[in-house]
């Protein structure tokens, strides 16, 4: 049976940027919601999220903010903690009103003066990248979700992210920050990688075209061997073989080019190497032995 339109809870977004107006679609195409707020410190950029989002209405004022249920934080990290404040400020009753942020960073710590006045509060993060929020609403279904905070609310997100095709698991809210750099080690760190590997294969006179060319295949192989059986069968190359003059060899080429960061990078995932290929062939671990000894060198 559908629900009909006045028994949908109304959500107000405040900060209507990437992930305001593309979750504010996404739950409102999905009937789960219905728009109230959507509010950004610039008119234009909250108009362009309501004619984003399908509907709702533009505001760039607190005082301006209409009544809602469920309210998103989505403003910058930063900024999370300030707008909570002002919201605690305005004359809207907060008990029982439910309001979260998605810093994958932040805790639900930072909208403690809301939850004083009896707001039920919770963070929750989507591990998805909403760089180009058109085609987020297409890509965010099957996006894992960590959500922390007040249990009722923890349990109203994970229905509605659930209707948005994500999965939501829960987190310790102490374990936030380790969670975050891991987000961004795979994600920020892959993009430097393979910027690296790019300028190496064009001191070594190949243009980015070729390089590209070289490095999609070979990296999109490698990210699904890890997914589907695990980074210690992925792993292939001189360390995996125990061949330390391979590796002896890729150190002098790097000791003679202008690439002293780049072997520093080399030496230290070097030595994150050797442990991933110990773990996978432990019979060979002495064998690496004058590996590891080169990755300690200072050259
Ligand atoms: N982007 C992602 O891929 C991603 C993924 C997961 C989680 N997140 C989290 O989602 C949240 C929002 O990120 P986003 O990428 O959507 O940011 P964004 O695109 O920069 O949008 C931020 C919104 O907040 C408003 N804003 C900026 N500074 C403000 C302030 N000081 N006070 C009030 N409003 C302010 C902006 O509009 P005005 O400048 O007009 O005020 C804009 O509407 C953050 O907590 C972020 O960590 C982001």
């Amino acid at each position: 049976m559908t629900r009909g339109t006045a028994q949908l809870p109304v959500l107000n977004v405040i900060g209507a940027g990437k992930v305001g107006m593309t979750l504010a679609r996404l739950l409102r195409d999905a009937g789960q919601v219905t728009l109230g707020s959507l509010f950004s410190r610039d008119i234009d950029n909250a108009r362009s999220a309501v004619q984003f989002a399908g509907d709702g209405e533009a505001v760039d004022e607190f005082d301006n903010l209409r009544p809602a249920d469920l309210w998103l934080l989505s403003v910058p990290d930063g900024a999370i903690a300030t707008a909570a404040s002002r919201l605690a400020g305005t004359p809207f009753p907060w008990r029982d009103r439910r309001v979260f942020h998605c810093s994958g960073l932040h805790s639900s710590a930072l909208l403690e003066p809301l939850a004083r006045q009896g707001a039920l509060v919770a963070s929750l993060h989507p591990a998805h990248s909403f760089a180009n929020p058109g085609a987020s609403l297409t890509d965010f279904a099957s996006t894992l979700c960590t959500v922390e905070g007040a249990a009722t609310l923890c349990g109203r997100l994970t229905d509605l992210f659930e209707a948005l095709g994500a999965k939501v698991i829960a987190i310790n809210p102490e374990s936030k920050a380790l969670y975050h750099c891991a987000n961004t080690v795979a994600s920020n760190y892959l993009v430097s990688l393979m910027a690296t590997s790019l300028e190496l294969l064009q001191a070594a006179d190949i243009g980015e075209s070729d390089g590209r060319a070289i490095l999609a295949p070979l990296v999109r192989q490698t990210l699904d061997n890890i997914f589907n059986f695990g980074p210690e069968a992925a792993l292939t190359g001189p360390i995996a073989r125990a061949d330390v003059n391979t590796v002896k060899a890729h150190l002098d080429a790097l000791s003679t080019s202008d690439a002293h960061l780049q072997a520093t990078l080399y030496r230290m995932l070097g030595r994150i190497t050797v442990t991933i290929a110990n773990r996978a062939t432990p019979e060979r671990a002495d064998d690496r032995l004058a590996i590891e000894n080169l990755f300690r060198e200072q050259r």
